[in-house]
């Protein structure tokens, strides 16, 4: 089973059957504050709803496509983090996030992501991590903005949120650029 260890903290693991009731518990307690920025939480009504995202996280991870994972946080389920897609052909890894409301402002997502990171150059020798968030999003820009990603431009009308379309900026980090980023804080 993956379980990852980012720090003392921190760690991230496989999601799977098991993890349902938490993570529906914590996507229900923070609903209208994830609601602003994520198209799926109005169809999240019912453990069931939760299930059905844990099948297809599975079954993405069985074939290879992508990778889901629950936060942890000193052993608390905090958020979700993984790869929505990995693009194998192209060597992309596509990264995706969201925090419970209360675990909000201590870096955690910072540090999770900045490990997919790592996982995806390290592991999983990929070329290229890209993260996209709404422009307005601004705590969602500042994950890749923290981690030395560049901004690469803007996506017109590239999410349909609740009847109103945002645009998306998109971060890109390319291997070499990690590895420059690695080297010089050794
Ligand atoms: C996007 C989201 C995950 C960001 O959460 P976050 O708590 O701001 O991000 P982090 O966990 O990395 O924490 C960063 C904050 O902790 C602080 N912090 C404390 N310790 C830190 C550390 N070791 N490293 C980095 N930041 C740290 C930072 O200064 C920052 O605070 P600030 O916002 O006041 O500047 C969260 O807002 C969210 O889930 N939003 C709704 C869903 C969403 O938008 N998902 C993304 C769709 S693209």
């Amino acid at each position: 089973m993956f379980t990852y260890e980012v720090d003392e903290e921190i760690s991230l693991k496989l999601i799977d059957e098991g993890d349902a009731e938490t993570v529906f518990k914590l996507t229900d307690q923070s609903r209208d504050y994830l609601r602003e920025w994520l198209p799926w939480i109005d169809m999240t009504t019912e453990i069931g709803d939760t299930r059905n995202f844990i099948k297809a996280s599975k079954k993405m991870y069985a074939e290879s496509k992508g990778l889901n994972t629950v936060i942890l946080y000193n052993g608390e389920a905090a958020g979700i983090v993984g790869y929505n897609e990995v693009d194998w052909q192209n060597k992309i890894a596509y990264i995706g996030y969201w925090l419970g409301e209360g675990f909000q402002g201590k870096g955690i997502m910072t540090r999770a992501t900045q490990a997919l990171v790592d996982y995806a150059f390290e592991q999983l020798n990929l070329h290229k991590v890209d993260i996209r968030a709404a422009v307005e999003n601004k705590k969602s820009r500042s994950i890749p903005e923290r981690l030395g990603f560049q901004e690469e431009g803007k996506i017109r009308a590239g999410e349909l949120l609740y009847g109103k379309y945002v645009d998306h900026v998109v971060y890109g980090l390319l291997k070499e650029e990690w590895e420059k980023m690695n080297a010089s804080e050794a």
